[in-house]
């Protein structure tokens, strides 16, 4: 299976991915496309031999269907089977998720469905959550709302901010997406849940 991912920034899930498509993983890396051209990721990906492409969103505008023809016409080159999401910060309209649904990923920082969209680390300690984490799931034209495939979770611990909540969500982020995506590579579409070791 070939698997691109699109980033947005650092890309320490991206890295995770490519690291974790060695030896008999059924899948493997095809392509990183960034919307942003100093994203970090891109130079992690060049680095492990990764084909990388930029779709700067700024010059369409609004106009997201033209955005996204610019995505698809990138995808059409590179042709994977399976599209991972991994901080990629720009909403996918329907248009393009039905092109890909039930061969795209994403990777959330919460327990969906609780905390959809942004600042989940301080809305889950506003609310006084025991447990938070992060989850995958199939990307639908509803943001944040596909198919979950997997899940793991953290303690919220007495004292907690949000940067502390969310550097102990993302160890845990970097050991979910790999496995997540090794059995959906897999053709197994089972739930996964991890706990923090
Ligand atoms: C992380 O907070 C992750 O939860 C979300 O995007 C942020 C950056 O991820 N998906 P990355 O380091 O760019 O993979």
């Amino acid at each position: 299976k070939r698997v691109a991912i699109f980033i947005s920034g650092g890309g320490s899930n991206m890295v995770s991915l490519l690291d974790s498509m060695t030896g008999d993983h059924p899948a493997r890396p095809c392509l990183v496309l960034s919307n942003k051209a100093d994203a970090g990721g891109l130079a992690r990906a060049a680095e492990r031999g990764v084909p990388t492409a930029v779709v700067d969103h700024k010059p369409f505008g609004g106009d997201r269907e033209a955005f996204q023809e610019a995505l698809q016409a990138e995808l059409e080159n590179a042709a994977p089977d399976i599209l991972c999401l991994a901080g990629f910060m720009r909403v996918l309209t329907g248009s393009f998720t039905s092109r890909w649904e039930g061969r795209m990923l994403n990777i959330h920082p919460s327990l969906l469905p609780k905390y959809r969209g942004l600042h989940t680390h301080a809305r889950a300690l506003e609310a006084g959550d025991a447990e938070h984490g992060c989850t995958v799931h199939e990307v639908t034209a509803e943001l944040d709302d596909g198919p979950i495939l997997g899940q793991a979770t953290v303690p919220v611990l007495p004292g907690d901010t949000p940067d502390a909540l969310a550097a102990r969500v993302l160890v845990q982020e970097h050991r979910l997406y790999p496995a997540v995506l090794r059995r959906f590579a897999g053709g197994n579409r089972e739930m996964l849940r991890l706990s923090e070791a």
